[in-house]
């Protein structure tokens, strides 16, 4: 669809899903806010993640557990997990007349034409903004430095989280001890991480602060091929069985130059946006990476000893201290961002119908949105709306069936427009049913259910009605 990006992001902003951080201010360096019906759509999509890991999941063997581990840690965290060095940071050119920064491997492809004959030694591409001369690349981190304490000097620094992974290795050996789990098990984190992206675009794609849902799966270093291969299929299911178009989605085995220092082996989940094929989650074989350099640089031996063994009564004479396998579990992750999925999802669940959606009447002039949203996912599960809205009569039995509703599902109450633009209002924003008040259900205490998709009406008593949501929307 010609556009899609702009029409994605004018909805979001007019209907409440995303708003532009400090916008008054004049906006602030790719931060977004997530409004109302957005930030409804953002806990859905963590729910739907949160129950999956933590609930639904069954692998092969072992099971999930949570955690939510701060977001300031010791800097050391960082020296270890080889954050500060040149493995995490990006390859820039700088412009030295308009002083711009640039990804030197963005701008290689962005600009295709040679360069003149007499241009000087040196980085061989200009500007795109001003056609000054650049830099060599250079590297520049992409950890957001903070200071911690009354007093700002070195010995204060620290980083705002980059991933919050590094949280799970920090408390592997907590949960590990204090929940009495074994090899293989898996915990599971959502929360906040920042960096310091020096190109930032396509809306929320790439941004400065984002959710990461990640789940970092402890396993035998013989099983961390067989479980790499489990969690790029589960994956990819998710993502489908969230309604996510197949076609959509593909799995991107990432050559070597392109892996992230600490990976042994990454396979990207992405979706066709409008701009491009663009990540939506990786799948990280991390070997033992992680737990071997926190063991190193802590000094604390992070490795595991197979207990099972030695407390089993017929084989402990048989394996002794000594004969106890130690190994560093190795990682497997799978590291989603949030504001990408809802982006994605957003794409994937946009539609337009020129001359309405309604074919037995006139067709309109407008072209009509319907976001068709899943309903584990829809910000908005129940509209209600009184046919009109000076009749106080009606109005005052919507505004009760409203209340009645709203501890047990999302729900909007609208009287403001015609019947037909307040549909419309609802299929934009992928309300899932919109219940109407009539005449009619003063008399006989009952209301019309319309179904999103198919747009058909059904009368529901308002006795039963909690049970008939509560079943249509499971
Ligand atoms: N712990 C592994 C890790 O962080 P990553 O590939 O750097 O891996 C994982 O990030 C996911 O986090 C990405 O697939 C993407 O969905 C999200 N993400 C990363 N950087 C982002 C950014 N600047 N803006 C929005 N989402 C981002």
């Amino acid at each position: 669809m010609p556009n899609l990006m702009e029409k994605i992001i004018s909805l979001c902003k007019r209907r409440g899903f995303v708003f532009p951080s400090s916008e008054i201010y004049g906006g602030f360096g790719s931060c977004y806010d997530f409004g109302p019906l957005g930030v409804e759509m953002k806990n859905n999509i963590k729910r739907a993640w949160w129950e999956e890991m933590t609930k639904n999941q069954n692998p092969p063997a072992g099971g999930i557990v949570g955690l939510d581990a701060a977001i300031l840690m010791s800097p050391k965290v960082w020296e270890a997990s080889g954050h500060l060095t040149a493995g995490f940071a990006d390859e820039l050119v700088e412009c030295k007349s308009c002083h711009k920064r640039f990804k030197a491997d963005e701008i290689k492809q962005r600009l295709h034409t040679p360069p003149p004959p007499s241009r000087p030694k040196g980085w061989p591409l200009v500007c795109p903004e001003c056609g000054g001369q650049f830099t060599e690349p250079r590297k520049f981190n992409l950890m957001m430095k903070t200071f911690v304490g009354p007093v700002e000097d070195e010995a204060a620094v620290t980083y705002l989280r980059a991933e919050t992974c590094q949280g799970i290795y920090m408390n592997y050996e907590n949960v590990l001890n204090s929940m009495r789990l074994k090899i293989p098990f898996g915990m599971a984190q959502v929360g906040k991480a920042f960096r310091n992206e020096i190109t930032t675009k396509n809306f929320i794609f790439r941004i400065r602060e984002f959710d990461q849902m990640e789940m970092e799966w402890f396993c035998h270093p013989k099983e961390a091929e067989k479980y790499f291969d489990y969690w790029k299929k589960e994956r990819i299911n998710w993502y489908i069985n969230l309604g996510i178009k197949k076609e959509n989605l593909r799995l991107r085995e990432v050559p070597k130059e392109e892996r992230p220092h600490y990976s042994k082996e990454t396979v990207d989940i992405e979706y066709k946006f409008p701009f491009d094929w663009g990540e939506l989650e990786a799948i990280n074989n991390r070997g033992d990476f992680d737990l071997s350099n926190h063991s190193k640089n802590s000094g604390k031996d992070l490795r595991y000893v197979d207990e099972l063994r030695s407390s089993s009564p017929s084989l402990r004479s048989v394996f002794d201290e000594e004969t106890k396998e130690r190994y560093f579990p190795y990682i497997t992750e799978t590291s989603a961002g949030v504001e990408r999925i809802f982006l994605a999802i957003l794409c994937d669940a946009y539609q337009e119908i020129e001359g309405g959606r309604t074919k037995t009447t006139k067709p309109t002039k407008e072209v009509e949105v319907l976001l068709k949203l899943d309903k584990k996912i829809a910000p908005i599960k129940v509209a209600v709306l009184p046919l009109v809205r000076n009749k106080p009569e009606l109005v005052k039995k919507a505004k009760e069936v409203y209340q009645l509703l709203k501890p047990y599902f999302t729900c909007q109450y609208d009287e403001l427009g015609s019947i037909g633009r307040r549909y419309r209002r609802q299929d934009e924003i992928g309300t899932i049913l919109t219940l109407t008040i009539d005449f009619e259900s003063l008399k006989q205490e009952d209301l019309t259910v319309r179904d999103r998709d198919t747009m058909k009406q059904e009368r529901v008593k308002i006795k039963n009605l909690v049970e008939v949501l509560k079943r249509t929307l499971k």
